[in-house]
């Protein structure tokens, strides 16, 4: 049975201009009401802070799933009861259409209605609640805050890995928003979580040998998701072939011929990993709560 492979992918996830994003993470954390991380509903662990837990200990948190539109329904529901019972507030959004996106304020109002009460009988009507966003680059978190003020409000578009600064952004009377730089953090423990970051885009792929990467991810959907490269790619995945077979047996249904009975492998890998990012392998999540 084909294994996942590691060898050669050597992933630099930690650029020192995100040691510094982290500082102000830090720092500004405790001037908010409110932290509101964005998870990418098909990675919610590999796209969530590790230190989470501990900066925004004793903080009321609302948890994001944005791109729900490319992710699998039943793990999604998954992922809420898993929150949920930490008793942490989930929504589910795809902020590109914009669905979901309008539970956002009063989400928030419910998250913090004793913080309000209390500025209500300060008579502080108009004192705006302070709620910091989180999220590692490319989640989505611009465009979310885009379609949440109604104009264009964030810069959109960044490169992964390209920080911006943190900006204070008001909603409406009662809210402020502080967008904070897309971070990544240098303490993943594991192989995965870089691997599952360049499958979805947070890390750019061409830092690692795209081909292993594609080759694993063929392996993750011949156990996961089969049933999408057979419609997809028209491709048996016997549980004895490895990613590059797999690679290999697609790009021969597609036609990419090098010469002879050679297949091209990297095209495939390309093809493999952009139908992903464009949602036509249909709505696949790669990772379950435990
Ligand atoms: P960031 O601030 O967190 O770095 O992310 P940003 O909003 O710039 O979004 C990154 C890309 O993800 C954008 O695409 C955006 O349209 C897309 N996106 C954001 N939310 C969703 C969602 O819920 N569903 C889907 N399908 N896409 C989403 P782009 O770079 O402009 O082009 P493309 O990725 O659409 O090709």
């Amino acid at each position: 049975m084909g294994d996942i492979n590691y060898e050669k992918m050597n992933i630099q996830w930690f650029p020192g201009h995100m040691t510094k994003a982290q500082r102000m993470i830090e720092d500004s954390i405790k001037q908010v009401d409110a932290v509101c991380e964005i998870l990418d509903a098909r990675i919610p662990r590999s796209s969530r802070n590790p230190d989470i837990d501990r900066l925004a200990a004793g903080k009321p948190r609302l948890i994001i799933l944005n791109r729900i539109d490319l992710a699998d329904p039943e793990i999604t529901s998954q992922w809420r009861r898993h929150f949920e019972c930490q008793g942490i507030r989930i929504m589910e959004t795809d902020a590109k259409s914009g669905k979901g996106v309008n539970n956002f304020v009063p989400a928030l109002k419910e998250l913090l209605k004793d913080k309000l009460a209390d500025y209500a009988a300060k008579g502080q009507k108009n004192r705006p609640l302070k709620v910091m966003i989180l999220g590692i680059p490319n989640v989505g978190k611009s465009t979310f805050i885009n379609k949440a003020a109604r104009r264009k409000a964030a810069i959109a578009g960044d490169k992964p890995g390209v920080t911006r600064g943190k900006q204070w952004i008001t909603i409406d009377q009662s809210l402020c928003l502080l967008d904070t730089p897309g971070i990544l953090w240098p303490k993943f423990d594991s192989q995965e979580v870089g691997e599952m970051l360049s499958i979805t885009n947070a890390i750019k792929a061409d830092v690692l040998d795209k081909e292993t990467l594609a080759a694993n991810f063929m392996l993750r959907l011949r156990d996961m998701y089969p049933d999408a490269l057979r419609e997809r790619y028209k491709i048996e995945p016997e549980p004895e072939m490895n990613g590059f077979e797999l690679l290999e047996a697609a790009a021969k249904k597609r036609g990419f011929l090098v010469s002879k009975g050679e297949y091209d492998i990297e095209r495939m890998a390309n093809t493999l990993l952009g139908e992903y990012h464009d949602g036509k392998l249909g709505r696949i999540s790669l990772e379950k709560p435990k």
